[in-house]
């Protein structure tokens, strides 16, 4: 596309009216990354289920743009760990990201390399500032999809190996039926 565009996303469930690319991910995108490895097997047994899916549109992967879209993580757990993205720490690690969150509830777990971590609530209305150097995973701690817009420099790339390895240092799981952040007992080993 070569002149500015618009796009609309309606309410309720914010798909946006026109993409260039739908990703979707499901439980098998997902392997070795919730601790409760028993109850992860079992529900892949059942049905390869679909956790969240990214609409996006394609910009070049240049400095000067920034490639956007819409992030939707469907409600669910495997055992006690809600449904989630794979998270990732940018290629370029000096590059950041801001998110808008348009419907649902849920967290933003965040850390560095350095070892800070960091959980922003997500809520319709709140906006998030990812500083660079902060892997970011969204989780969805609500009982419908959580539904974020993501803008990011064009050159930022994406690194998932990090954390496919050593998962994130915190989880957040359910108790007594509210979310709680939790250390991960499984982190920086082989996930
Ligand atoms: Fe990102």
């Amino acid at each position: 596309m070569d002149t500015p565009y618009t796009f609309d996303l309606n309410n309720p469930d914010f798909i946006p009216d026109r993409y260039d690319n739908h990703i979707r991910r499901t439980l098998t995108a997902m392997r070795g990354q919730y601790l409760d490895t028993a109850a992860f097997e079992a529900m892949l047994a059942a049905d390869d289920q679909l956790l969240y899916e990214v609409y996006e549109f394609h910009r070049p992967h240049e400095p000067g743009e920034l490639l956007h879209g819409i992030s939707i993580v469907h409600p669910g757990k495997v055992g006690d760990e809600y449904f989630m993205t794979k998270g990732h720490f940018h290629t370029v690690l000096d590059t950041s990201e801001v998110y808008y969150c348009l419907k649902g509830e849920g967290y933003m777990v965040m850390e560095t390399p350095e070892g800070d971590w960091a959980a922003a609530e997500l809520r319709p209305g709140k906006a998030l500032y990812v500083l660079p150097r902060w892997a970011h995973r969204s989780v969805n701690t609500g009982a419908g999809d959580l539904v974020t817009l993501f803008v990011y420099p064009g050159n930022a790339g994406h690194d998932y190996g990090t954390i496919e390895q050593q998962g994130f240092r915190k989880l957040v799981v359910e108790r007594d039926g509210r979310p709680e952040i939790v250390d991960n007992p499984r982190w920086g080993s082989k996930q």
